[in-house]
C-alpha cells in the first residue's frame, strides 16, 4: 500500500456495514433500534421480544413462541453446561463463558431457533456460574418463567420482584445493540469469512470483556467503593487522573454527550425505589459522576468526556443483587442478541472484510534499490 495512505488506527468515522439494527447519534445523544427509541423500547419490551425485534428479518415469531423457543433452549445449555461442571469452576467469568460457549454445535444457519440457542445459553451459563461461585449448585431453569425472572432466581437463589424482573429487562433490552461496537464488528468479521455462528460469537465475547468494552462496570463499583464518600471524589479523581489512569465509566468513542443508556439506567433504577427498593450507591454515583465530568472537562477541554453506559449499569446491577463479577458477562447476556442480529445481517448482505494495512517493516535490499 502506497506510504502517504491515511491510516485510521482506531477506524473512527469509516462506515463498514449498512444496518437495520441500531444507530447511535454521538451528536444528540440517541439511540435507535430496530426503528424504536431506546428509551421507549427499553421500558415497553421484554428481552425475548427484543430479540424477536432484532432478529424479526430473519423471522417473524409470535409472542407465546417466542417465550417458548427460548424456554427450551434454557433446558438444552442447562442440560449442556450441568454435564460439563469443571466449566463453570472456570475462576474468570468472561473465560468461562467464551469457553463454554464453545461447546454449543453450530454451522451458519440463520434461524430464530439457532440465535435463540445460543441467547438463551450465555443466560444460562453466566446465571449457573455465579451459582457455583457462591457455593450453591447448579439450578434446573424454570421454563415457566422469562429469562430475565430465570436468570434473577438462579443467581440469587430466590424468586424476583416483578419490579426488578422488569428493571433486568430494561437493562438487557438497552445494551442489546449499540452499532458497529468493538464486538459486534468482531462477530462481523468472523461471519464474513462464512465461519461458523459460535466461533462470531466467542470472537465476540474476547472483544467485550477488554476493559475499553463491556469489562468496565467492575471497576466502576469498585470505584464508587473505594470513594465512598461524595466528599473524597475530588482527591481519589485527581490522583487515578494524575497517575494517567483513565475514570471507568467515562467517555466514549461515539458520544460527545451523554450516553443516553445512562438516562435509561437512572429512570430504572427510580422505578426500582419507587417500588420499594432503595440503590443505596445512586447517590454517591451521581456526585462521582459530576466530580468526574467536571474534572475531565477541565483536562480535556476538546474532547467531552462524559457518563457512558458502564457508569449506571454498575449501579443498577448492583441495586438488583448481582454480583459484580459478573457485570460484564450480564452485559453479554443482553449483547449476544444484537451479536446475532448482525451475524445474520452480515451473512444476507456483507462481504468479506478484509481491510488493508501500511507495511512500515525493512526492506529487502534488492527491493528498496529497485
Ligand atoms: N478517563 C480519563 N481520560 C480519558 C478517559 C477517561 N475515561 N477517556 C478518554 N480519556 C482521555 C484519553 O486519555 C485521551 O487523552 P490524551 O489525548 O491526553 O491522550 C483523550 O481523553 C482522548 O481519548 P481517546 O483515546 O481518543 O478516546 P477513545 O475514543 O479512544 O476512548 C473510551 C473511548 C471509551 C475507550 C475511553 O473514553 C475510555 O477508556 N473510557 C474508560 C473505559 C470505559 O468506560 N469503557 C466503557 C466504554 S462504553
Amino acid at each position: 500500500m502506497a506510504e502517504s495512505a491515511v491510516i485510521s488506527n482506531g477506524l473512527e468515522g469509516i462506515v463498514v456495514a449498512a444496518t437495520r439494527n441500531s444507530e447511535v447519534d454521538g451528536q444528540r445523544g440517541q439511540l435507535i433500534i430496530r426503528g424504536r427509541d431506546a428509551e421507549e423500547l427499553a421500558f415497553a419490551s421484554t428481552f425475548e421480544q427484543t430479540c424477536a425485534l432484532l432478529w424479526s428479518d430473519v423471522e417473524a415469531a409470535d409472542e407465546v413462541t417466542v417465550q417458548k423457543i427460548f424456554a427450551d433452549a434454557r433446558l438444552k445449555a442447562f442440560d449442556l453446561f450441568s454435564a460439563n461442571l469443571s466449566l463453570l469452576k472456570q475462576p474468570h467469568p468472561m473465560d468461562a463463558l467464551r469457553t463454554a460457549i464453545s461447546l454449543l454445535t453450530s454451522g451458519t444457519e440463520i434461524s430464530f431457533r439457532e440465535y435463540a440457542k445460543i441467547t438463551a445459553a450465555v443466560s444460562v451459563f453466566v446465571a449457573n456460574w455465579s451459582r457455583i461461585r457462591s457455593g450453591l449448585q447448579p439450578l434446573q431453569p424454570d421454563t415457566s418463567l422469562g429469562q430475565s425472572a430465570d436468570f434473577l432466581r438462579t443467581v440469587r437463589n430466590s424468586v424476583a420482584t416483578e419490579a426488578e424482573i422488569q428493571a433486568l429487562d430494561t437493562y438487557l433490552t438497552t445494551v442489546s445493540d449499540h452499532g458497529m461496537n468493538a464486538s459486534t464488528f468482531a462477530a462481523r468479521v468472523v461471519a464474513s469469512t462464512e465461519s461458523d455462528n459460535i466461533s462470531c460469537i466467542v470472537a465476540a465475547i474476547g472483544a467485550l470483556k477488554g476493559p475499553l468494552h463491556g469489562g468496565a462496570p467492575g471497576p466502576v463499583l469498585a470505584m464508587l467503593n473505594a470513594i465512598g464518600e461524595p466528599a473524597n471524589a475530588e482527591d481519589w479523581l485527581a490522583k487515578e487522573l494524575d497517575s494517567g489512569k483513565r475514570i471507568m465509566g467515562m467517555g466514549h468513542r461515539i458520544y460527545k454527550v451523554r450516553d443516553p443508556r445512562a438516562a435509561i439506567f437512572e429512570q430504572a433504577i427510580k422505578r426500582l425505589e419507587s417500588n420499594g427498593l432503595r440503590a443505596t450507591r445512586l447517590p454517591l454515583a451521581r456526585a462521582v459522576e459530576a466530580k468526574a465530568e467536571q474534572m475531565l472537562a477541565e483536562r480535556h477541554p476538546d474532547r467531552p468526556l462524559k457518563a457512558n453506559v458502564e457508569f449506571y449499569t454498575a449501579v443498577l446491577l448492583d441495586a438488583l443483587q448481582i454480583p459484580d463479577e459478573i457485570f460484564s458477562a450480564t452485559f453479554a447476556v443482553g449483547r449476544v442478541g444484537g451479536w446475532c442480529a448482525h451475524i445474520a445481517e452480515q451473512r444476507q448482505t456483507g462481504r468479506l472484510i478484509r481491510p488493508a494495512s501500511q507495511y512500515t517493516g525493512p526492506r529487502p535490499k534488492q527491493l528498496v534499490n529497485s
